[in-house]
């Protein structure tokens, strides 16, 4: 793999500023709390930061709506702290990866604010208006809990505007190409600062087309190529992400036919179904949604995660299976938001070190590069009392001092979580340092596993056929180098025999529970597996 490649064989770790650590007193985590914690992310074994939009911004969508693409948000330093942030996180070996809101402005941006007082300055058609907001009805609403339209009339303007988010969030128009060229000098601004490449948001709806849903258009697959190519004649080596919640079959087209659109994708649909298979102890949601899944281009990868900033979308998913997953894992409405589930990895699972083994397991041994976003690392919970998506943005969970260790303010912009279960005094990166059981040394196993065996990131990935729903195992395999991950999905114990006569005379060695070893002497071996057990069983040779 050549350095130009880099991305495709790496773990990202999201991190959300706000939340981080906060330098000054604020009550608000910034660049500078964030480089104090720069240690932590390293110790993870992660190899690329991915931070939360750090723009100034009205924060009426955290970021997502920025009024000005070449600052900082105040609360979170200057460029000089992002600036010394990226040089920090380089000195570490450590990439960092911004987020890059293509699709809209906030409506504070100077480019609206000039746009709708007067129908004839430049900027009126840097926006999408229409005098009657009928324009295309196929569009769906993708804030449902928060919006009834697309359209939103504006009194200034005297015409309606286009948003697929918030109506604080005016679409931009890529029809014009003043906004592209506005579109590559922010790009251009941000790699030469030197970061590593962006998570382009929201790319599907680039353009609007009549009779279309507005989604995936041919000129908006154009456009993405166009910056594409630039990126690699200008910036070899920057990796360009697709934030692209659609079906694997309509991500494909991301990649570019010649892999000339996206390096990588999130693989949004095999998510629910991993929470699926483990609450229904059965493989088959995962298996039908990798037959779906199309081989990519050389040069392309998957962005798999287990949680994120958002809700747990439910958007990639049928509405049968939606209604189960709410009724599963979001009894309380409360715990619903959009077509989603607002809660963190670890109350989803009922803190279950069993499942968050197994669910963590699959995500650094199944296809992709994983995500650990912020805090899962130490299985921090949510609190539903918040608005919006709120609830899984709360302060990083240090220690047991006040704030968790967070920020020495009064108070914080979102109280730190000190429920029973999950609150800081309990759950946090200190107490789970010296715990060889806690989740924080289990993501490091996990990550240093992963690392010192490229099959598990690299190798060829064959399904293990065999009749127990709940048995789902697959194996890695790389030259001569082979690896069988293999887990139980259900609360009973369970039982199967695995021909492994090609290996006999060699040895199991399981890279989950150190120590243990088998030596393949008979087939088939029986092999017995608990519930909820997650096993790495790689084959070696006794010498
Ligand atoms: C996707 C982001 O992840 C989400 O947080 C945001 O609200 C929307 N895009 C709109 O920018």
């Amino acid at each position: 793999m050549t350095d130009s490649l880099w991305y495709q064989d790496t773990v990202f770790y999201e991190l959300y500023l706000r939340a981080y650590k906060d330098s000054n007193g604020s009550g608000s985590g910034d660049f500078r709390g964030a480089i104090e914690k720069l240690d932590h992310i390293q110790s993870l074994g992660v190899d690329c930061i991915w931070i939360l939009p750090h723009y100034p911004s009205p924060l009426k969508d955290d970021g997502y709506d920025v009024a000005d693409y070449y600052g900082i948000h105040p609360d979170y330093g200057s460029l000089d702290d992002f600036r010394a942030f990226l040089a920090a996180a380089h000195q570490r070996g450590l990439k960092v990866v911004i987020d890059l809101v293509m699709n809209h402005t906030s409506d504070q941006h100077p480019w609206f604010q000039a746009a709708r007082q007067d129908r004839h300055s430049p900027y009126r058609d840097y926006y999408v208006w229409s005098d009657t907001g009928r324009e295309y009805a196929g569009a769906r609403i993708i804030f449902l809990d928060y919006e009834s339209a697309n359209w939103t009339y504006d009194e200034v303007a005297g015409q309606y505007f286009w948003h697929r988010f918030y109506s604080s969030q005016p679409d931009l128009n890529y029809d014009n190409p003043a906004v592209h060229e506005e579109m590559f000098n922010i790009i251009r601004f941000w790699l030469d600062m030197g970061i590593d490449g962006f998570r382009a948001d929201a790319v599907p709806y680039l353009y609007e087309r009549e009779d279309t849903n507005c989604e995936n258009l041919p000129p908006t697959h154009a456009f993405l190529r166009k910056v594409r190519r630039m990126m690699d004649e200008e910036y070899p080596g920057r990796v360009l992400i697709a934030e692209a919640n659609q079906w694997p079959q309509d991500l494909l087209p991301y990649f570019g036919a010649d892999g000339d659109e996206f390096h990588m994708c999130f693989h949004f649909p095999i998510m629910p179904r991993l929470y699926m298979a483990i609450r229904r102890g059965n493989k088959q949601s995962i298996l039908d949604i990798l037959a779906a899944t199309p081989d990519i281009p050389a040069g392309a990868q998957w962005l798999t995660f287990l949680r994120n900033h958002d809700e747990l979308t439910l958007e990639m998913v049928t509405p049968d299976e939606r209604e189960w997953m709410w009724q599963q894992y979001a009894p309380d409405p409360a715990m619903r938001s959009n077509l989603g589930i607002r809660r963190r990895l670890a109350p989803l699972i009922d803190n279950h070190k069993g499942k968050w083994l197994i669910l963590n397991s699959i995500l650094m041994s199944l296809i992709g590069t994983p995500i650990v976003y912020y805090g899962d690392e130490i299985g921090m919970g949510d609190n539903i009392a918040l608005p919006d998506r709120h609830g899984c943005r709360t302060p990083m969970q240090w220690d047991d001092s006040p704030n968790g260790g967070f920020s020495p303010a009064g108070a914080t912009y979102f109280p730190v979580n000190a429920d029973a279960e999950y609150g800081y005094q309990r759950v946090n990166v200190a107490a789970q340092e010296d715990d060889p059981n806690s989740y924080l040394n289990a993501t490091r196993f996990l990550l240093r596993v992963r690392r010192q065996h490229p099959e598990l990131r690299q190798g060829q990935l064959i399904m293990l056929g065999n009749d127990d729903p709940a048995v789902f195992g697959y194996w890695r395999v790389l030259g001569d180098r082979r690896t069988l991950c293999l887990y139980n999905l259900s609360a009973e114990a369970a039982s199967f025999s695995l021909d492994l006569r090609h290996y006999v005379g060699q040895q199991l060695v399981d890279l989950l529970h150190q120590g243990q070893t088998w030596r393949i002497a008979e087939w088939p071996i029986v092999i017995r597996l608990r519930p909820y057990a997650s096993h790495w069983l790689h084959v070696r040779s006794e010498t």
